[in-house]
This record gives C-alpha cells, sequence and structure tokens, in this order.
C-alpha cells in the first residue's frame, strides 16, 4: 500500500512538480512579462482546459498524501473575474472566502490587519462585520499604506455602510512587529481588553512584485534593493557585496534552502573583485551561469528564486520578524479572539506551525501544580469555546492548548478553483488560532 500511494505521489509530481511561492511568482510574472496584453481572463480559460486534460485526478490524489486541507469553499468565478480578470497588475486577496470565514462567528468590535497591502481583505472584512468599531491597519510599505488607506476611505463612503460613522479607522507606516505600540497609541485600553480579530497576509504584494525598482523580480531587471520598508538602511546589493562569505553562505542555505549553495556564495565573492554586484540581472546571469544548462530555462529560474527568497528574508529580517510578531499578536488579542496567518513558503509556514505549538504550551498552573483561580475560569472558557467551535464547518480537526485553541491542525490551503484563476495563492497556507 505503501508504495502504491509513493508511486502514486512520484507519478503527480512527473506531472506537475510542487511549486514554492517564489517559483509561483515567477510563473506568474513570466506569463505577465511574455503575455503582456493576455488579460487573466483569457489565462484562465487556458489553465482550466488543460487542468481538465490532465492533472485533475493527479492533483486530488497528491491532495490526499500532503499533510494540508485544501478548501471546499465554493468561489464564485464569475464575480472573481468581473472583479480581477482584466487587470493583470491588480492584488488579489489570497484565501479571501476562508478568511472571511474564520471571522464570522466572531463579534469583531475591533480588527487588527498587520499587513493591509492593496486593503483587499480588510475592505470585505469591514463590509462583512457592521459591528465593528475600531479597524487598525498597518504596512511597512510607504506605496502600499497609501494605497490601503485610499481604498479603505472609498469603501466608507461609497457602501454608506450602517456604523460608517461609528468605525474609526487608523492606519499605520508601521512593521507589524511593534503591534503593541501601535494598539496603545489608538486607544488607553485597546491593548487591555485586546482586539477581537488579527490577520497577518505574509509575503510581497503584485505592486511590489511588479515595480521593477524595488528589485524583488527575478524577470524584471532593477537595482538589487528587495526592502519592503524603503527607508531601512540594508538592501540586498550589502549582502551581496559586503557581508563575510560564509554569513552570505549561511543566507543562501538557511532562507533559500538552496543545493548548490557553496558554488554560488563562491560566485558572488569572486564577483566582488570585479566592483560586485548592482542590479538583479546581474545576479541573474551569475546564477545562469552556475546552473547546469541541462537543466535549461526552469533550472536557472528555480534556483534564481530561491536566491532571491534568500535575500529577501535576510534584508527584511523576515523569519526572526513573524517569529516575535506572531506571540505579540496573539498576546494581543482579547478572550476568544482570533489570529489568522497566511505564509507563502515552507520556511514561513514552518515558524507559524511551531509558534502557535508553543504558545499552546504555556502554562497558567503555578509552580506548585495547583491550579488558581484564574486557571479554573481558563478550563471553563475553553470547554465553552470548543463546543461552539466545532459547529464551524470550515473547521476539521482541533489542538486545545492551556491558552487557546489552534482550529487548524492542518494548514487550509486554496481550492483547485482558486489555484487556477490565482496562480500565486497556490503555495498559501492559512492558519488560525483561537484564544481562550
Ligand atoms: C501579501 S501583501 C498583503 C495583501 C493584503 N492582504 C490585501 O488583501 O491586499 C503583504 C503586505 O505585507 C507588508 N509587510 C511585509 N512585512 C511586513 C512587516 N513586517 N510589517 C508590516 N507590513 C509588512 C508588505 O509590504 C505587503 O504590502
Amino acid at each position: 500500500m505503501a508504495s502504491i500511494i509513493r508511486n502514486l505521489f512520484l507519478r503527480s509530481l512527473a506531472v506537475q512538480p510542487p511549486l514554492k511561492f517564489n517559483d509561483l511568482r515567477c510563473n506568474f510574472s513570466i506569463s505577465a512579462s511574455i503575455h503582456s496584453k493576455t488579460t487573466r481572463k483569457n489565462k484562465v480559460k487556458k489553465a482550466s482546459k488543460s487542468s481538465s486534460n490532465n492533472s485533475v485526478i493527479n492533483q486530488s490524489k497528491l491532495s490526499q498524501v500532503k499533510r494540508r486541507t485544501r478548501s471546499e469553499k465554493e468561489l464564485d468565478e464569475e464575480t472573481f473575474l468581473n472583479k480581477y480578470g482584466n487587470d493583470n497588475s491588480a492584488h488579489v486577496p489570497v484565501l479571501l472566502g476562508e478568511v472571511l470565514d474564520v471571522f464570522t462567528s466572531v463579534t469583531l468590535r475591533s480588527f487588527l490587519d498587520c499587513t493591509l497591502g492593496a486593503a483587499g481583505h480588510s475592505s470585505a472584512i469591514i463590509r462583512a462585520h457592521p459591528e465593528m468599531q475600531v479597524y487598525v491597519g498597518l504596512d511597512v510599505d510607504p506605496i502600499a499604506h497609501q494605497m490601503a488607506q485610499s481604498q479603505l476611505k472609498s469603501i466608507l463612503e461609497r457602501d454608506s455602510l450602517d456604523t460608517a460613522s461609528a468605525l474609526k479607522v487608523h492606519t499605520f507606516l508601521k512593521n507589524f512587529k511593534d503591534v503593541k505600540s501601535v494598539l496603545g497609541e489608538v486607544a488607553d485600553d485597546l491593548l487591555a481588553c485586546g482586539v477581537n480579530g488579527i490577520l497577518m497576509d505574509l509575503g510581497m504584494s503584485s505592486m511590489q512584485v511588479n515595480d521593477a525598482e524595488r528589485g524583488f523580480s527575478v524577470l524584471k531587471n532593477g537595482p538589487l534593493d528587495m526592502r519592503m520598508n524603503p527607508k531601512a538602511t540594508l538592501k540586498a546589493e550589502d549582502v551581496l557585496n559586503s557581508w563575510p562569505a560564509d554569513e552570505l553562505g549561511r543566507v543562501l542555505r538557511e532562507y533559500g534552502e538552496e543545493s548548490n549553495w557553496y558554488s554560488l556564495q563562491n560566485r558572488i565573492v569572486k564577483a566582488r573583485l570585479h566592483g560586485g554586484l548592482h542590479s538583479t540581472n546581474e545576479l541573474v546571469d551569475l546564477i545562469k551561469n552556475s546552473t547546469s544548462r541541462t537543466k535549461g530555462r526552469q533550472g536557472w529560474i528555480k534556483t534564481a528564486t530561491r536566491v532571491f527568497q534568500a535575500l529577501r528574508i535576510a534584508v527584511n529580517d523576515e523569519l526572526k520578524t513573524l517569529e516575535d510578531s506572531i506571540r505579540a499578536c496573539f498576546e494581543s488579542l482579547s478572550s476568544g479572539g482570533r489570529l489568522a496567518v497566511i505564509s507563502f513558503h515552507s520556511l514561513e509556514d514552518r515558524i507559524v506551525k511551531q509558534a502557535f505549538l508553543n504558545i499552546m504550551t504555556c502554562s497558567e498552573v503555578d509552580g506548585s501544580g495547583v491550579e488558581d483561580e484564574e486557571g479554573k475560569r481558563l478550563r471553563e472558557l475553553r470547554k465553552t469555546n470548543l463546543d461552539t467551535v466545532k459547529e464551524e464547518a470550515w473547521i476539521k480537526q482541533v489542538i486545545q492548548g492551556q491558552t487557546g485553541t489552534i482550529l487548524t491542525k492542518r494548514p487550509i490551503t486554496p481550492s483547485e478553483k482558486e489555484e487556477t484563476l490565482n496562480p500565486r495563492s497556490r503555495s498559501a497556507k492559512l492558519r488560525v488560532i483561537q484564544k481562550a
């Protein structure tokens, strides 16, 4: 039996190798650059045709083998295409219906979006929760911050929401690692009482990848920048041209999970003798020259994607920031409040999963082993929460802990329809935790 499953798995890989976020980003960007006049609608038609031809069966077999829960939520193709179909550059919020489901049963008087982007998730959540009184949104990127601000302003004006006048919207150009000080700035009691819902939608927005000057795209020539916050001092070219060789090697190995890291490290260090690397094209050429030609275009693109991912993580200190911020976000929740995190590659997902488990193992029992009054209250609350949680269709398996409940024992991934309509969503994983 095990060998049958293994063969099925290997066969499905041969048809459609699993792709990482940045690989997918590449595919997305490639088609965007080659067929710049092809709309998302046309691409979707082509994708649907080919997927129905070959990989539907393999895909579903593959999803049985993978340790994740593919979303069963229906996605309305017509609404999707009407909204995003004619604009390839628009940022499409990933797992939107699933994120809305996460917060449906929660009375969201207050909500925090740690990663505003184009405010796609936020706009839908505000519309779905007329009871909302305080909304807080942050982004480190001034362009995203500005775009989100005007988007939120226009939905409040346009939608004439019942409670629009009662809803206070606060947006900040801030890193989500500062979440506690931001909430403290909004209102004295917000941090003390806690917010009812928090969202972190990690990674880059389409606006960032599509802008060559930001240096995020493997396929667009631009400066080696890669800063989410353009005021930060460290750029990708600093890592490449000045970091000690072994630190550079560690970045490629640990953040890019690149097997060819040592050879790349040596080539990059050698390039310093001739003035170093200063554009994404120069870096891509170096990668092309160190990747086996037998692997063709896909070979160097995959390596380049991993190298770009590694540099981006190092420049923005993404993993450490994420680890610290998940705990800060959880601590900022009210009792019964939920934190939803969408990640786009395995390093991020591992951190989210582990951070949730670490939070679960915090004990309220004091050193004597005797449960205090607060501990008893939390135990009662957990029981009630668990009974309610079981009634929500999207929740499959939970992990019950001392301080809360992980509502996604396995992460939720996009439906096949969403993957076809928005290839960028393919590597997304949604994990949710609820505070006791
Ligand atoms: C995938 S986009 C979010 C898209 C958004 N959910 C939407 O629906 O439009 C991720 C955003 O997070 C921002 N970001 C990344 N790291 C951040 C951090 N540490 N603090 C604040 N914002 C961050 C990026 O600048 C980017 O705009």
